[in-house]
């Protein structure tokens, strides 16, 4: 099953994509994660997208879209993926849509986590994540058990650099500009499915799982 995660930045498609993973066994794929990754390890595609991340822009579609088809070409995706944070353009909608269509594949959902814009920003200043294994939390709406300490893998939790008030604003603004737009895009397909992203995560997750099922 190949399901794409669409929202805006803090909506909770990280949240709600690690418990689909899990749920359905299927990789997670985040493509901040991956550049995040390449910035802490000092790589040359690190360096290029750090200077889009820092000031809330998108990484260049031409950084983007290698990265990802390449990705879901590997063997850990053979039974399907989970993509968050990718496509966030129509031009990498294509682009995704065309090279699965190349082995015969498509997109079987875009699971579309609803937040609104007032929320976001008070959420993303709350947020702290894991640097060693990606799980995120929030001081106030879903905090870990020790505080300031990773649940599942106890390393001290961080804050994004890209988590200020100002930055957040941006994201949100490129996020109606560009993004956006792709909601109509898998409606026509006929594969949209909407969950709240300020309700109890376990629960809304629950609540879709039986809605996703596998298609030939
Ligand atoms: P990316 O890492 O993808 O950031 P984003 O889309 O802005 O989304 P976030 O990770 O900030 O939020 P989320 O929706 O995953 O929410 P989360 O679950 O963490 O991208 C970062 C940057 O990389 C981009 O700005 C861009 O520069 C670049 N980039 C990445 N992909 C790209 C692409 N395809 N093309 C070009 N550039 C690209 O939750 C947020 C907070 O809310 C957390 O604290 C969480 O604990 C809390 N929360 C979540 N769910 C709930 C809930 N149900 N109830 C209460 N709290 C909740």
């Amino acid at each position: 099953m190949k399901i794409i995660m669409l929202g805006a930045p803090g909506a909770g498609k990280g949240t709600m994509a690690s418990r689909l993973s899990e749920r359905f066994g299927l990789p997670h794929i985040s493509t901040g994660d991956i550049f995040r990754e390449n910035i802490k390890n000092g790589t040359e595609l690190g360096k290029k997208a750090k200077s889009y991340m820092d000031q809330g822009l998108l990484v260049p579609d031409e950084l983007t879209c290698d990265l990802v088809t390449d990705r879901i070409g590997q063997d850990d995706c053979k039974k399907g993926f989970i993509l968050d944070g990718f496509p966030r353009t129509i031009n990498q909608a294509e682009a995704l849509t065309d090279a699965l269509g190349k082995k015969g594949q498509q997109i079987d959902y875009a699971v579309n986590v609803i937040v609104s814009d007032e929320k976001i920003v008070s959420r993303m200043s709350g947020r702290r994540v894991c640097p060693k294994c990606g799980a995120s939390y929030h001081l106030v709406t879903l905090p870990p058990k020790a505080e300031g300490i990773c649940d599942k893998c106890g390393t001290e939790l961080t804050q994004r650099a890209d988590d200020d008030a100002e930055t957040v604003k941006k994201r949100l603004n490129i996020y109606h500009e560009q993004t956006e737009p792709l909601i109509a895009y898998y409606n026509n397909l006929g594969i949209i499915v909407e969950i709240p992203g300020d309700k109890n995560a376990d629960e809304e997750v629950a609540k879709i799982a039986p809605l996703l099922v596998e298609k030939d």
